[in-house]
C-alpha cells in the first residue's frame, strides 16, 4: 500500500493519467455511479417508519426506511412493478403514479410523505377484465414498442386529461379563460415529461387524442 506521504506526492498529471487509464477499462468512480439502487426490502433500518396509504383501493400499511422512494415503496415491498425505474432521477417519466388524481413522478417523492394518500398505479387503472379507456387506446394505436415507457405514459396521460378537463393552461395554450383546445400541440407539450426512447410519439399522441375523444376521463 502506498504510504500516505507518496501519495500526496502525486501530480496532478499522474492523477489525470490514472484517471483516463481507469476510464478506458470500464472502472467508474463511486462518484460517477449509475443511479442509486433501490433500498433492499429485507435492508435494516434503524428508524423504520410505519406508512398508511391506500394503494389502487386496497388499504397498505408498511414499515420502511424513511428514505424509501414511493417508487420503490410500491416496486420492492408491494410487488407492483407496473411502474418503471427509468432514470431515478425526476427526468424520464417512467416512474409516473397518480397521487390523489394526480400526476407525479413516484421516483422523486418519498413513500413517508405520503401518509393516507391515495396511490393509483398502472395496475389500478382496469375494473376486474376491463382496460381503462386509455390502455385500450394505446393497444388500438401501437402507442409503443419496447413498452418500458407505457405504464407511466398511460397514468400521465389519464391525469393530464383531467388538468385539461379543469381548465389548467399549458406553455402553449394561447387562449386563457376558455375551454382548452386539446391540440396535438397541447398533447405533446403536456406530456414532455413522458421520454420514450423507442420514440412512438406519433402513436401516443394519437392514442391519447383517441381516448379524449371517447371520453377516458
Ligand atoms: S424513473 Fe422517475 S422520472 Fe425517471
Ligand atoms: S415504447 Fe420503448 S421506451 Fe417507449
Amino acid at each position: 500500500m502506498m504510504p500516505e506521504t507518496e501519495f500526496l506526492r502525486l501530480s496532478r498529471r499522474e492523477v489525470l493519467e490514472a484517471s483516463v487509464a481507469a476510464a478506458a477499462l470500464g472502472v467508474c468512480a463511486p462518484a460517477a455511479a449509475a443511479a442509486p439502487d433501490a433500498l433492499p426490502a429485507s435492508a435494516p433500518s434503524v428508524h423504520a417508519s410505519e406508512v398508511r396509504f391506500i394503494v389502487n383501493g386496497t388499504p397498505q400499511t408498511l414499515s420502511l426506511d424513511p428514505r424509501t422512494t414511493l417508487l420503490d415503496a410500491l416496486r420492492e415491498h408491494l410487488h407492483l412493478t407496473g411502474s418503471k425505474k427509468g432514470c431515478d432521477h425526476g427526468q424520464c417519466g417512467a416512474c409516473t403514479v397518480m397521487v390523489g388524481g394526480q400526476r407525479i413522478n413516484s421516483c422523486l417523492t418519498l413513500a413517508v410523505m405520503h401518509a393516507g394518500d391515495e396511490v393509483t398505479t398502472i395496475e389500478g387503472l382496469a375494473a376486474e377484465a376491463d382496460l381503462h379507456p386509455m390502455q385500450a387506446a394505446f393497444l388500438r394505436h401501437d402507442g409503443f414498442q419496447c413498452g418500458y415507457c407505457t405504464p407511466g405514459q398511460i397514468c400521465s396521460s389519464v391525469a393530464m386529461l383531467k388538468e385539461v378537463e379543469a381548465g389548467w393552461p399549458s406553455h402553449v395554450t394561447e387562449d386563457l379563460g376558455i375551454a382548452i383546445d386539446l391540440t396535438d400541440a397541447e398533447i405533446r407539450e403536456r406530456m414532455s415529461g413522458n421520454l420514450c426512447r423507442c420514440a412512438a410519439y406519433p402513436n401516443i399522441v394519437a392514442a391519447i387524442r383517441d381516448a379524449s375523444e371517447g371520453g377516458a376521463l
